[in-house]
């Protein structure tokens, strides 16, 4: 009997990837496809996906992040049924706001990681009992140098990132034994519409506060003068991340040894190197004045706080 096109062959992945409207998520799907593997892509609007009538080996599925944790259950259980399982999943939907902390509200950063960061949360909770069970399953998030440096005015979209690190991190200790590996991958800047004007939210413009009008000022005119002219080919990203996951076209020391935190884009290695060096240079000029606090005679202790 011929296999039918949901049919997996023993090497092939099945992925779940949020946000398959535009931009990564979007490249993502044929990509994936290319590579033998089977794809759920979801997205707020089902119409979104239309692109995907015709795809073999590709399914649809309407998924708001901001959607109750009963939702997600649900929603995780037909990803399941769609393939019979689940073994690749890509937390990649999220939208940036922008504005200062005076003018920013509390309803409006809610809402900012309502998606980018419980929207994370909720789809991997709805997950991993499927992950745990099968004692296998990748789980990727997109984080960003935004995730790493802050900017004046940046404040909801990359504390939403910071958090999203903190969090994964915790998570990859929590579950690395049960056969399911994490990654958080930093993303340099791409040429998606991310920071289109439809698609970012937030106040950049000139307020009552006169006081960050140069604040604001200047991230707008880096939205404007960054926005079509990224420095990273979103398609090669999409090409990196299956890399990662299917461990493809890697060096031997890559593979079978992938970090928690993957940079992808030149930037997003600058970036990195950049607040590592500085955080040295602080621990250098002030580590003996913070090591001053400990107690005289101290025990020494075998449990170092983050190290397994
Ligand atoms: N491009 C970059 O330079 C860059 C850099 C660092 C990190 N990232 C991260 O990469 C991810 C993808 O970004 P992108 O560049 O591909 O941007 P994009 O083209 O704007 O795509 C974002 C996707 O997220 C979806 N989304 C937003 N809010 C949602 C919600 N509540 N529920 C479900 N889906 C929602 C959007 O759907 P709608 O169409 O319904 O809005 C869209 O499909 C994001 O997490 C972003 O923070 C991107």
């Amino acid at each position: 009997m011929h296999p039918g096109p949901d049919a997996l062959s023993p090497t092939a992945h099945v992925w779940l990837v949020t946000g398959c409207s535009s931009g990564l998520g979007r490249m993502l799907v044929p990509a994936i496809l290319a590579r033998g593997d089977k794809v759920i892509a979801t997205a707020r609007r089902l119409s979104d996906l239309d692109y995907i009538q015709g795809l073999e080996g590709a399914k649809a599925l309407q998924l708001d992040l901001t959607d109750s944790d009963e939702i997600h259950r649900e929603k995780a259980n037909e990803a399941i049924r769609a393939f019979g399982q689940v073994d690749v999943v890509v937390n990649n939907a999220g939208y940036v706001h922008s504005g200062v902390w005076e003018e920013v509200s509390h309803e409006d950063t809610l809402r900012q990681f309502d998606t980018n960061f419980f929207g994370a949360l909720k789809v991997t909770r709805s997950l991993l009992p499927h992950m745990r069970s099968r004692k296998s399953g990748v789980v990727l998030y997109m984080s960003s140098i935004a995730g790493w440096v802050g900017v004046g005015a940046g404040g909801p979209y990359s504390s939403s990132k910071f958090a999203l690190e903190g969090a994964v991190e915790c998570l990859q200790k929590e579950t690395s034994h049960l056969g399911i590996r994490t990654h958080l991958l930093v993303l340099g800047q791409f040429r998606t519409g991310i920071l289109s004007t439809e698609k970012t939210v937030g106040q950049l413009r000139p307020s009552t506060i006169e006081d960050y009008d140069i604040v604001k000022q200047e991230l707008a005119d880096r939205h404007a003068a960054t926005n079509g002219l990224q420095p990273g080919k979103p398609e090669a990203a999409v090409e990196r991340i299956l890399d990662i996951v299917r461990e493809e076209n890697l060096t031997g020391a890559q593979r079978g040894n992938l970090p928690l935190r993957i940079p992808i884009g030149s930037d997003a290695v600058e970036v990195m190197k950049r607040k590592c060096v500085e955080t040295l240079q602080v621990l250098e000029d002030w580590g003996e004045f913070a090591s001053s606090t400990d107690y005289a005679g101290k025990q020494a202790t075998s449990l170092k706080y983050g190290q397994s």
